[in-house]
This record gives structure tokens, C-alpha cells and sequence, in this order.
């Protein structure tokens, strides 16, 4: 495709998402009147895709200037074409980009001096905290947001993020609830059905992480018919695991005979160089947490002497020991990358959070703490009853 036509592809994308996000229709009539953002420049880090690009148009519409970096993998090229053809739109990212193109990126993002940011992940809040270079944004912003559980296990955990406040989208119930239980459960079905094309009926498969995305998966996985074992290190989360009656183990006893197994935890090296030596040969693996770190890939590709490319999406690992397992997009969130994310309408409730909380965080009176903190409970109770009117009655928003 040229530049023109990847844009009115790119276009053609956004314009089926914006169909379906009533509640960011109606938010984006309201900004246009208020300009919550006159003047003021949003950094985010956020995957280019569609039901972004019409987030996207939402700030815009509120005065909003916009610099953007993605994540890798989920990068599509014709919606990021669409989208710095606009005014005020900068895009850094396309498809096919490294871990440190992407660090490159969220640089150039921060370079764009942003008086607000949006990130997911935690990395332009690491970037902040961590590099000298960026370092007077501590003082000059805003305020942030940070959409997922990842993001926020850093913001709570490794990073000192005191100079100014974070409103992490993850702590509502909303975003957990609908995003990360119904949407990542039934969006990392799809990926799954759609990049292999196998049946899932009967398929012995394991969760590992029974959080809200994994109890989500599991929950999809079953209604197609698989047999589900979760695994989790909290005892508690298998008991939960065990009274919905699924099956749960050990993940040692787990893998020995599963076909299909999925990471959904948020912490590095789940499935480390040991248990990879435990997958049983013909295995399907892939991860739905937010890095590509939950698979080991430095020990996969250790215990290998062969990677085959056997389908878009999918690589074979001929094993020293003479296995072979199957590895989904390299390790990244498979829902992103083998799929389309998750469902439109799912994403309009998230982005809706998101806008609203970006649109308070730009008052400079907001009376917001410094640090990372929930969003405020009436942004929340507005977005679902939002949502209620939109899904439940079928009404257009009020
Ligand atoms: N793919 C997507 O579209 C998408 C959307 C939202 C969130 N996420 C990501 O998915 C991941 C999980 O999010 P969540 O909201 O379900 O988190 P969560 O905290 O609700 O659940 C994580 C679960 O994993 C378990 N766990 C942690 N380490 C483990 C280990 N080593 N072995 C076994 N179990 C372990 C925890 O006990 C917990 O029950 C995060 O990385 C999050 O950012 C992805």
C-alpha cells in the first residue's frame, strides 16, 4: 500500500470503531463545547489501533495536541498512517518495532514536552523518573494516567512517583471488571481460534495467573468447550479457581499434559527455562499480560536448535531433546497481536475512563494528591452508567 492508501485504510478502520463507541461520541460532543485540553499537548503510550484513533479524535476535539507511541506488536500501520495525517498529531511507532525502538519512541513522546500524559505500562512514567533528560517534567506536568495492572504494579512498587498525581485506570472495578475479565477473555479466545484455526473443544489448556484477565480467559475457554487447569501462586485464587470448578495444579503436574498454555500474570519469567522444559511437544503457548516477558524467550531459544516461522503469528521451536512447542507472537500479548484487541464497545467504557480522568487531571485546581491514586469514584459511576444507558437500554448516551 502507498501513504494514501494506507491512510484511507487506516481511516476505513477508525470510522467501523467509532460506530460502535457511543460513549466517546458523546463525550467528544461535550469537550468540543468545554475544551478541556485549549492548549495543552498529551503524550501517550497506548496501542495504535483503531478504537485509539477515535480516542484520539475525542481529545482532539477538546483542544487537545497529541504525541503517540504504541507498544510492539500491536502496531497497525494504516490506523497510525490515518492518524498523523491529522493536525496536531505526532505518531512514533509502527508495526514490527523492537522493545528498544520502543523506548525510543517514548523519548521522542516526552521530548514533545506534554503537559499531560496517558501510559500504559509504567515505561514514559520509567522514562520520567529514571532519566535526567526528562527530568523537568516532574515539575511541569499535570498530571498522568496509567491504563493497565502492570503499569500499575510499578507505579506502586518500583517507581517513587510523588511529583505529580497518577490516575491509575486499572483501580477502578470498571476497567477490571469489564476490560480485563470480559474483554481479554474473550479477545484472547478469538486471537487464539483465528491465528491457529484449531478447536478448542476438548483441548486440554492452562491458565497460569487467575486474576482478572485469567479468570476471564478461563471462563471463555470453557464455554468453547476446553478443559481449563488454573494455576496461580496465591492459594487463594485456586480455591476461587476450584469453586468455579475448574481444575487447578501445580503448574510442574499441569504442563505434563497440556496442549495449550497461556500466561495472564503481569510478572516476568512464569514460564521459565525449567518449565519450558517440562512443555509437553506439540504445545501451543502464548501470553495475554502486558510485557512479553512471562515467557522466558532467552531460554526457549536456548533449548532450541531450530525456529521455524509455521504461520503468521506462530513459531515452531525444534527442541535439543527433540520436541517441538509453538510459540504465539513471539510472547507478546497475543489478544493485540494475533487478534484485534479487545471488543470495541469494551474499549469505548475503558477510553471513556481515560478521557475523563485526563479531563480533570487538566484542571489546574483539580485538588488531586500527588502520586499514583484511583481514578476519582464519580469519573467511575458516570462511565458505567454510560455504559448501562448505551448497553443495557439500548439508548443512545444521555
Ligand atoms: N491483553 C490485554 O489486553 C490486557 C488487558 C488488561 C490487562 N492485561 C495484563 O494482563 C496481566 C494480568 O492482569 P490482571 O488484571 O489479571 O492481574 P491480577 O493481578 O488481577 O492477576 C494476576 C494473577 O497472576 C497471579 N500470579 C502472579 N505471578 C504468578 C506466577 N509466577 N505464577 C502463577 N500465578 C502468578 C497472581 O496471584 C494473580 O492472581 C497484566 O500484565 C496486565 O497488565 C492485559
Amino acid at each position: 500500500m502507498n501513504e494514501q492508501e494506507l491512510i484511507e485504510s487506516g481511516r476505513r478502520r477508525i470510522a467501523w470503531s467509532r460506530a460502535q463507541m457511543p460513549i466517546l461520541a458523546d463525550i467528544g460532543s461535550r469537550f468540543a463545547g468545554s475544551k478541556p485540553f485549549a492548549g495543552l499537548t498529551i503524550g501517550i503510550c497506548l496501542h495504535v489501533e483503531a478504537k485509539t484513533g477515535v480516542w484520539i479524535e475525542t481529545l482532539l476535539k477538546g483542544g487537545a495536541r497529541i504525541a503517540i507511541t504504541g507498544s510492539p506488536g500491536s502496531t497497525q500501520d494504516d490506523t497510525a498512517a490515518a492518524l498523523a495525517a491529522l493536525p496536531d498529531v505526532r505518531v512514533y511507532s509502527h508495526s514490527g518495532e523492537t522493545f528498544d525502538d520502543h523506548i525510543r519512541h517514548c523519548r521522542l513522546v516526552l521530548d514533545a514536552g506534554p503537559d499531560l500524559i496517558a501510559d500504559n505500562g509504567g515505561d514514559l512514567h520509567a522514562l520520567i523518573y529514571g532519566e535526567d533528560a526528562h527530568g523537568a517534567l516532574r515539575k511541569s506536568l499535570r498530571g498522568a494516567t496509567e491504563e493497565t495492572t502492570t503499569g500499575a504494579f510499578r507505579l506502586y512498587e518500583e517507581l517513587q512517583c510523588r511529583d505529580f498525581p497518577t490516575l491509575v485506570i486499572n483501580d477502578t472495578q470498571a476497567k477490571r471488571v469489564v476490560e480485563n475479565r470480559y474483554g481479554v477473555g474473550s479477545s484472547v479466545v478469538d486471537a487464539l481460534m483465528r491465528a491457529t484455526n484449531i478447536m478448542l473443544h476438548g483441548k486440554r489448556i492452562v491458565v497460569i495467573g487467575y486474576g482478572y484477565c485469567g479468570a476471564g480467559i478461563a471462563q471463555r475457554l470453557r464455554g468453547m468447550g476446553a478443559h481449563v487447569t488454573v494455576v496461580d501462586r496465591e492459594p487463594l485464587s485456586r480455591l476461587e479457581a476450584h469453586l468455579e470448578g475448574f481444575s487447578t495444579d501445580e503448574l510442574p503436574n499441569a504442563l505434563a499434559s497440556a496442549q495449550v498454555v497461556i500466561t495472564a500474570t503481569g510478572r516476568s519469567g512464569v514460564l521459565d527455562g525449567e518449565m519450558i522444559g517440562l512443555l509437553r511437544s506439540g504445545s501451543i503457548v502464548a501470553n495475554a499480560g502486558h510485557f512479553a516477558t512471562e515467557i522466558d524467550l532467552a531460554a526457549l531459544v536456548e533449548a532450541a536448535d531450530a525456529v521455524v516461522r509455521v504461520r503468521d503469528q506462530i513459531e515452531r521451536y525444534e527442541m535439543k531433546d527433540g520436541r517441538h512447542v509453538y510459540l504465539m507472537s513471539q510472547g507478546n500479548l497475543v489478544n493485540l497481536t494475533a487478534g484485534d484487541g479487545n471488543p470495541i464497545e469494551i474499549m469505548d467504557l475503558g477510553l471513556a475512563l481515560q478521557s475523563l480522568s485526563l479531563a480533570r487531571l487538566a484542571q489546574s485546581a483539580s485538588g488531586l494528591a500527588k502520586g499514583a491514586q484511583a481514578v476519582p469514584r464519580d469519573i467511575e459511576r458516570e462511565v458505567v452508567e454510560r455504559a448501562l444507558a448505551a448497553w443495557v437500554t439500548g439508548r443512545d448516551t444521555p
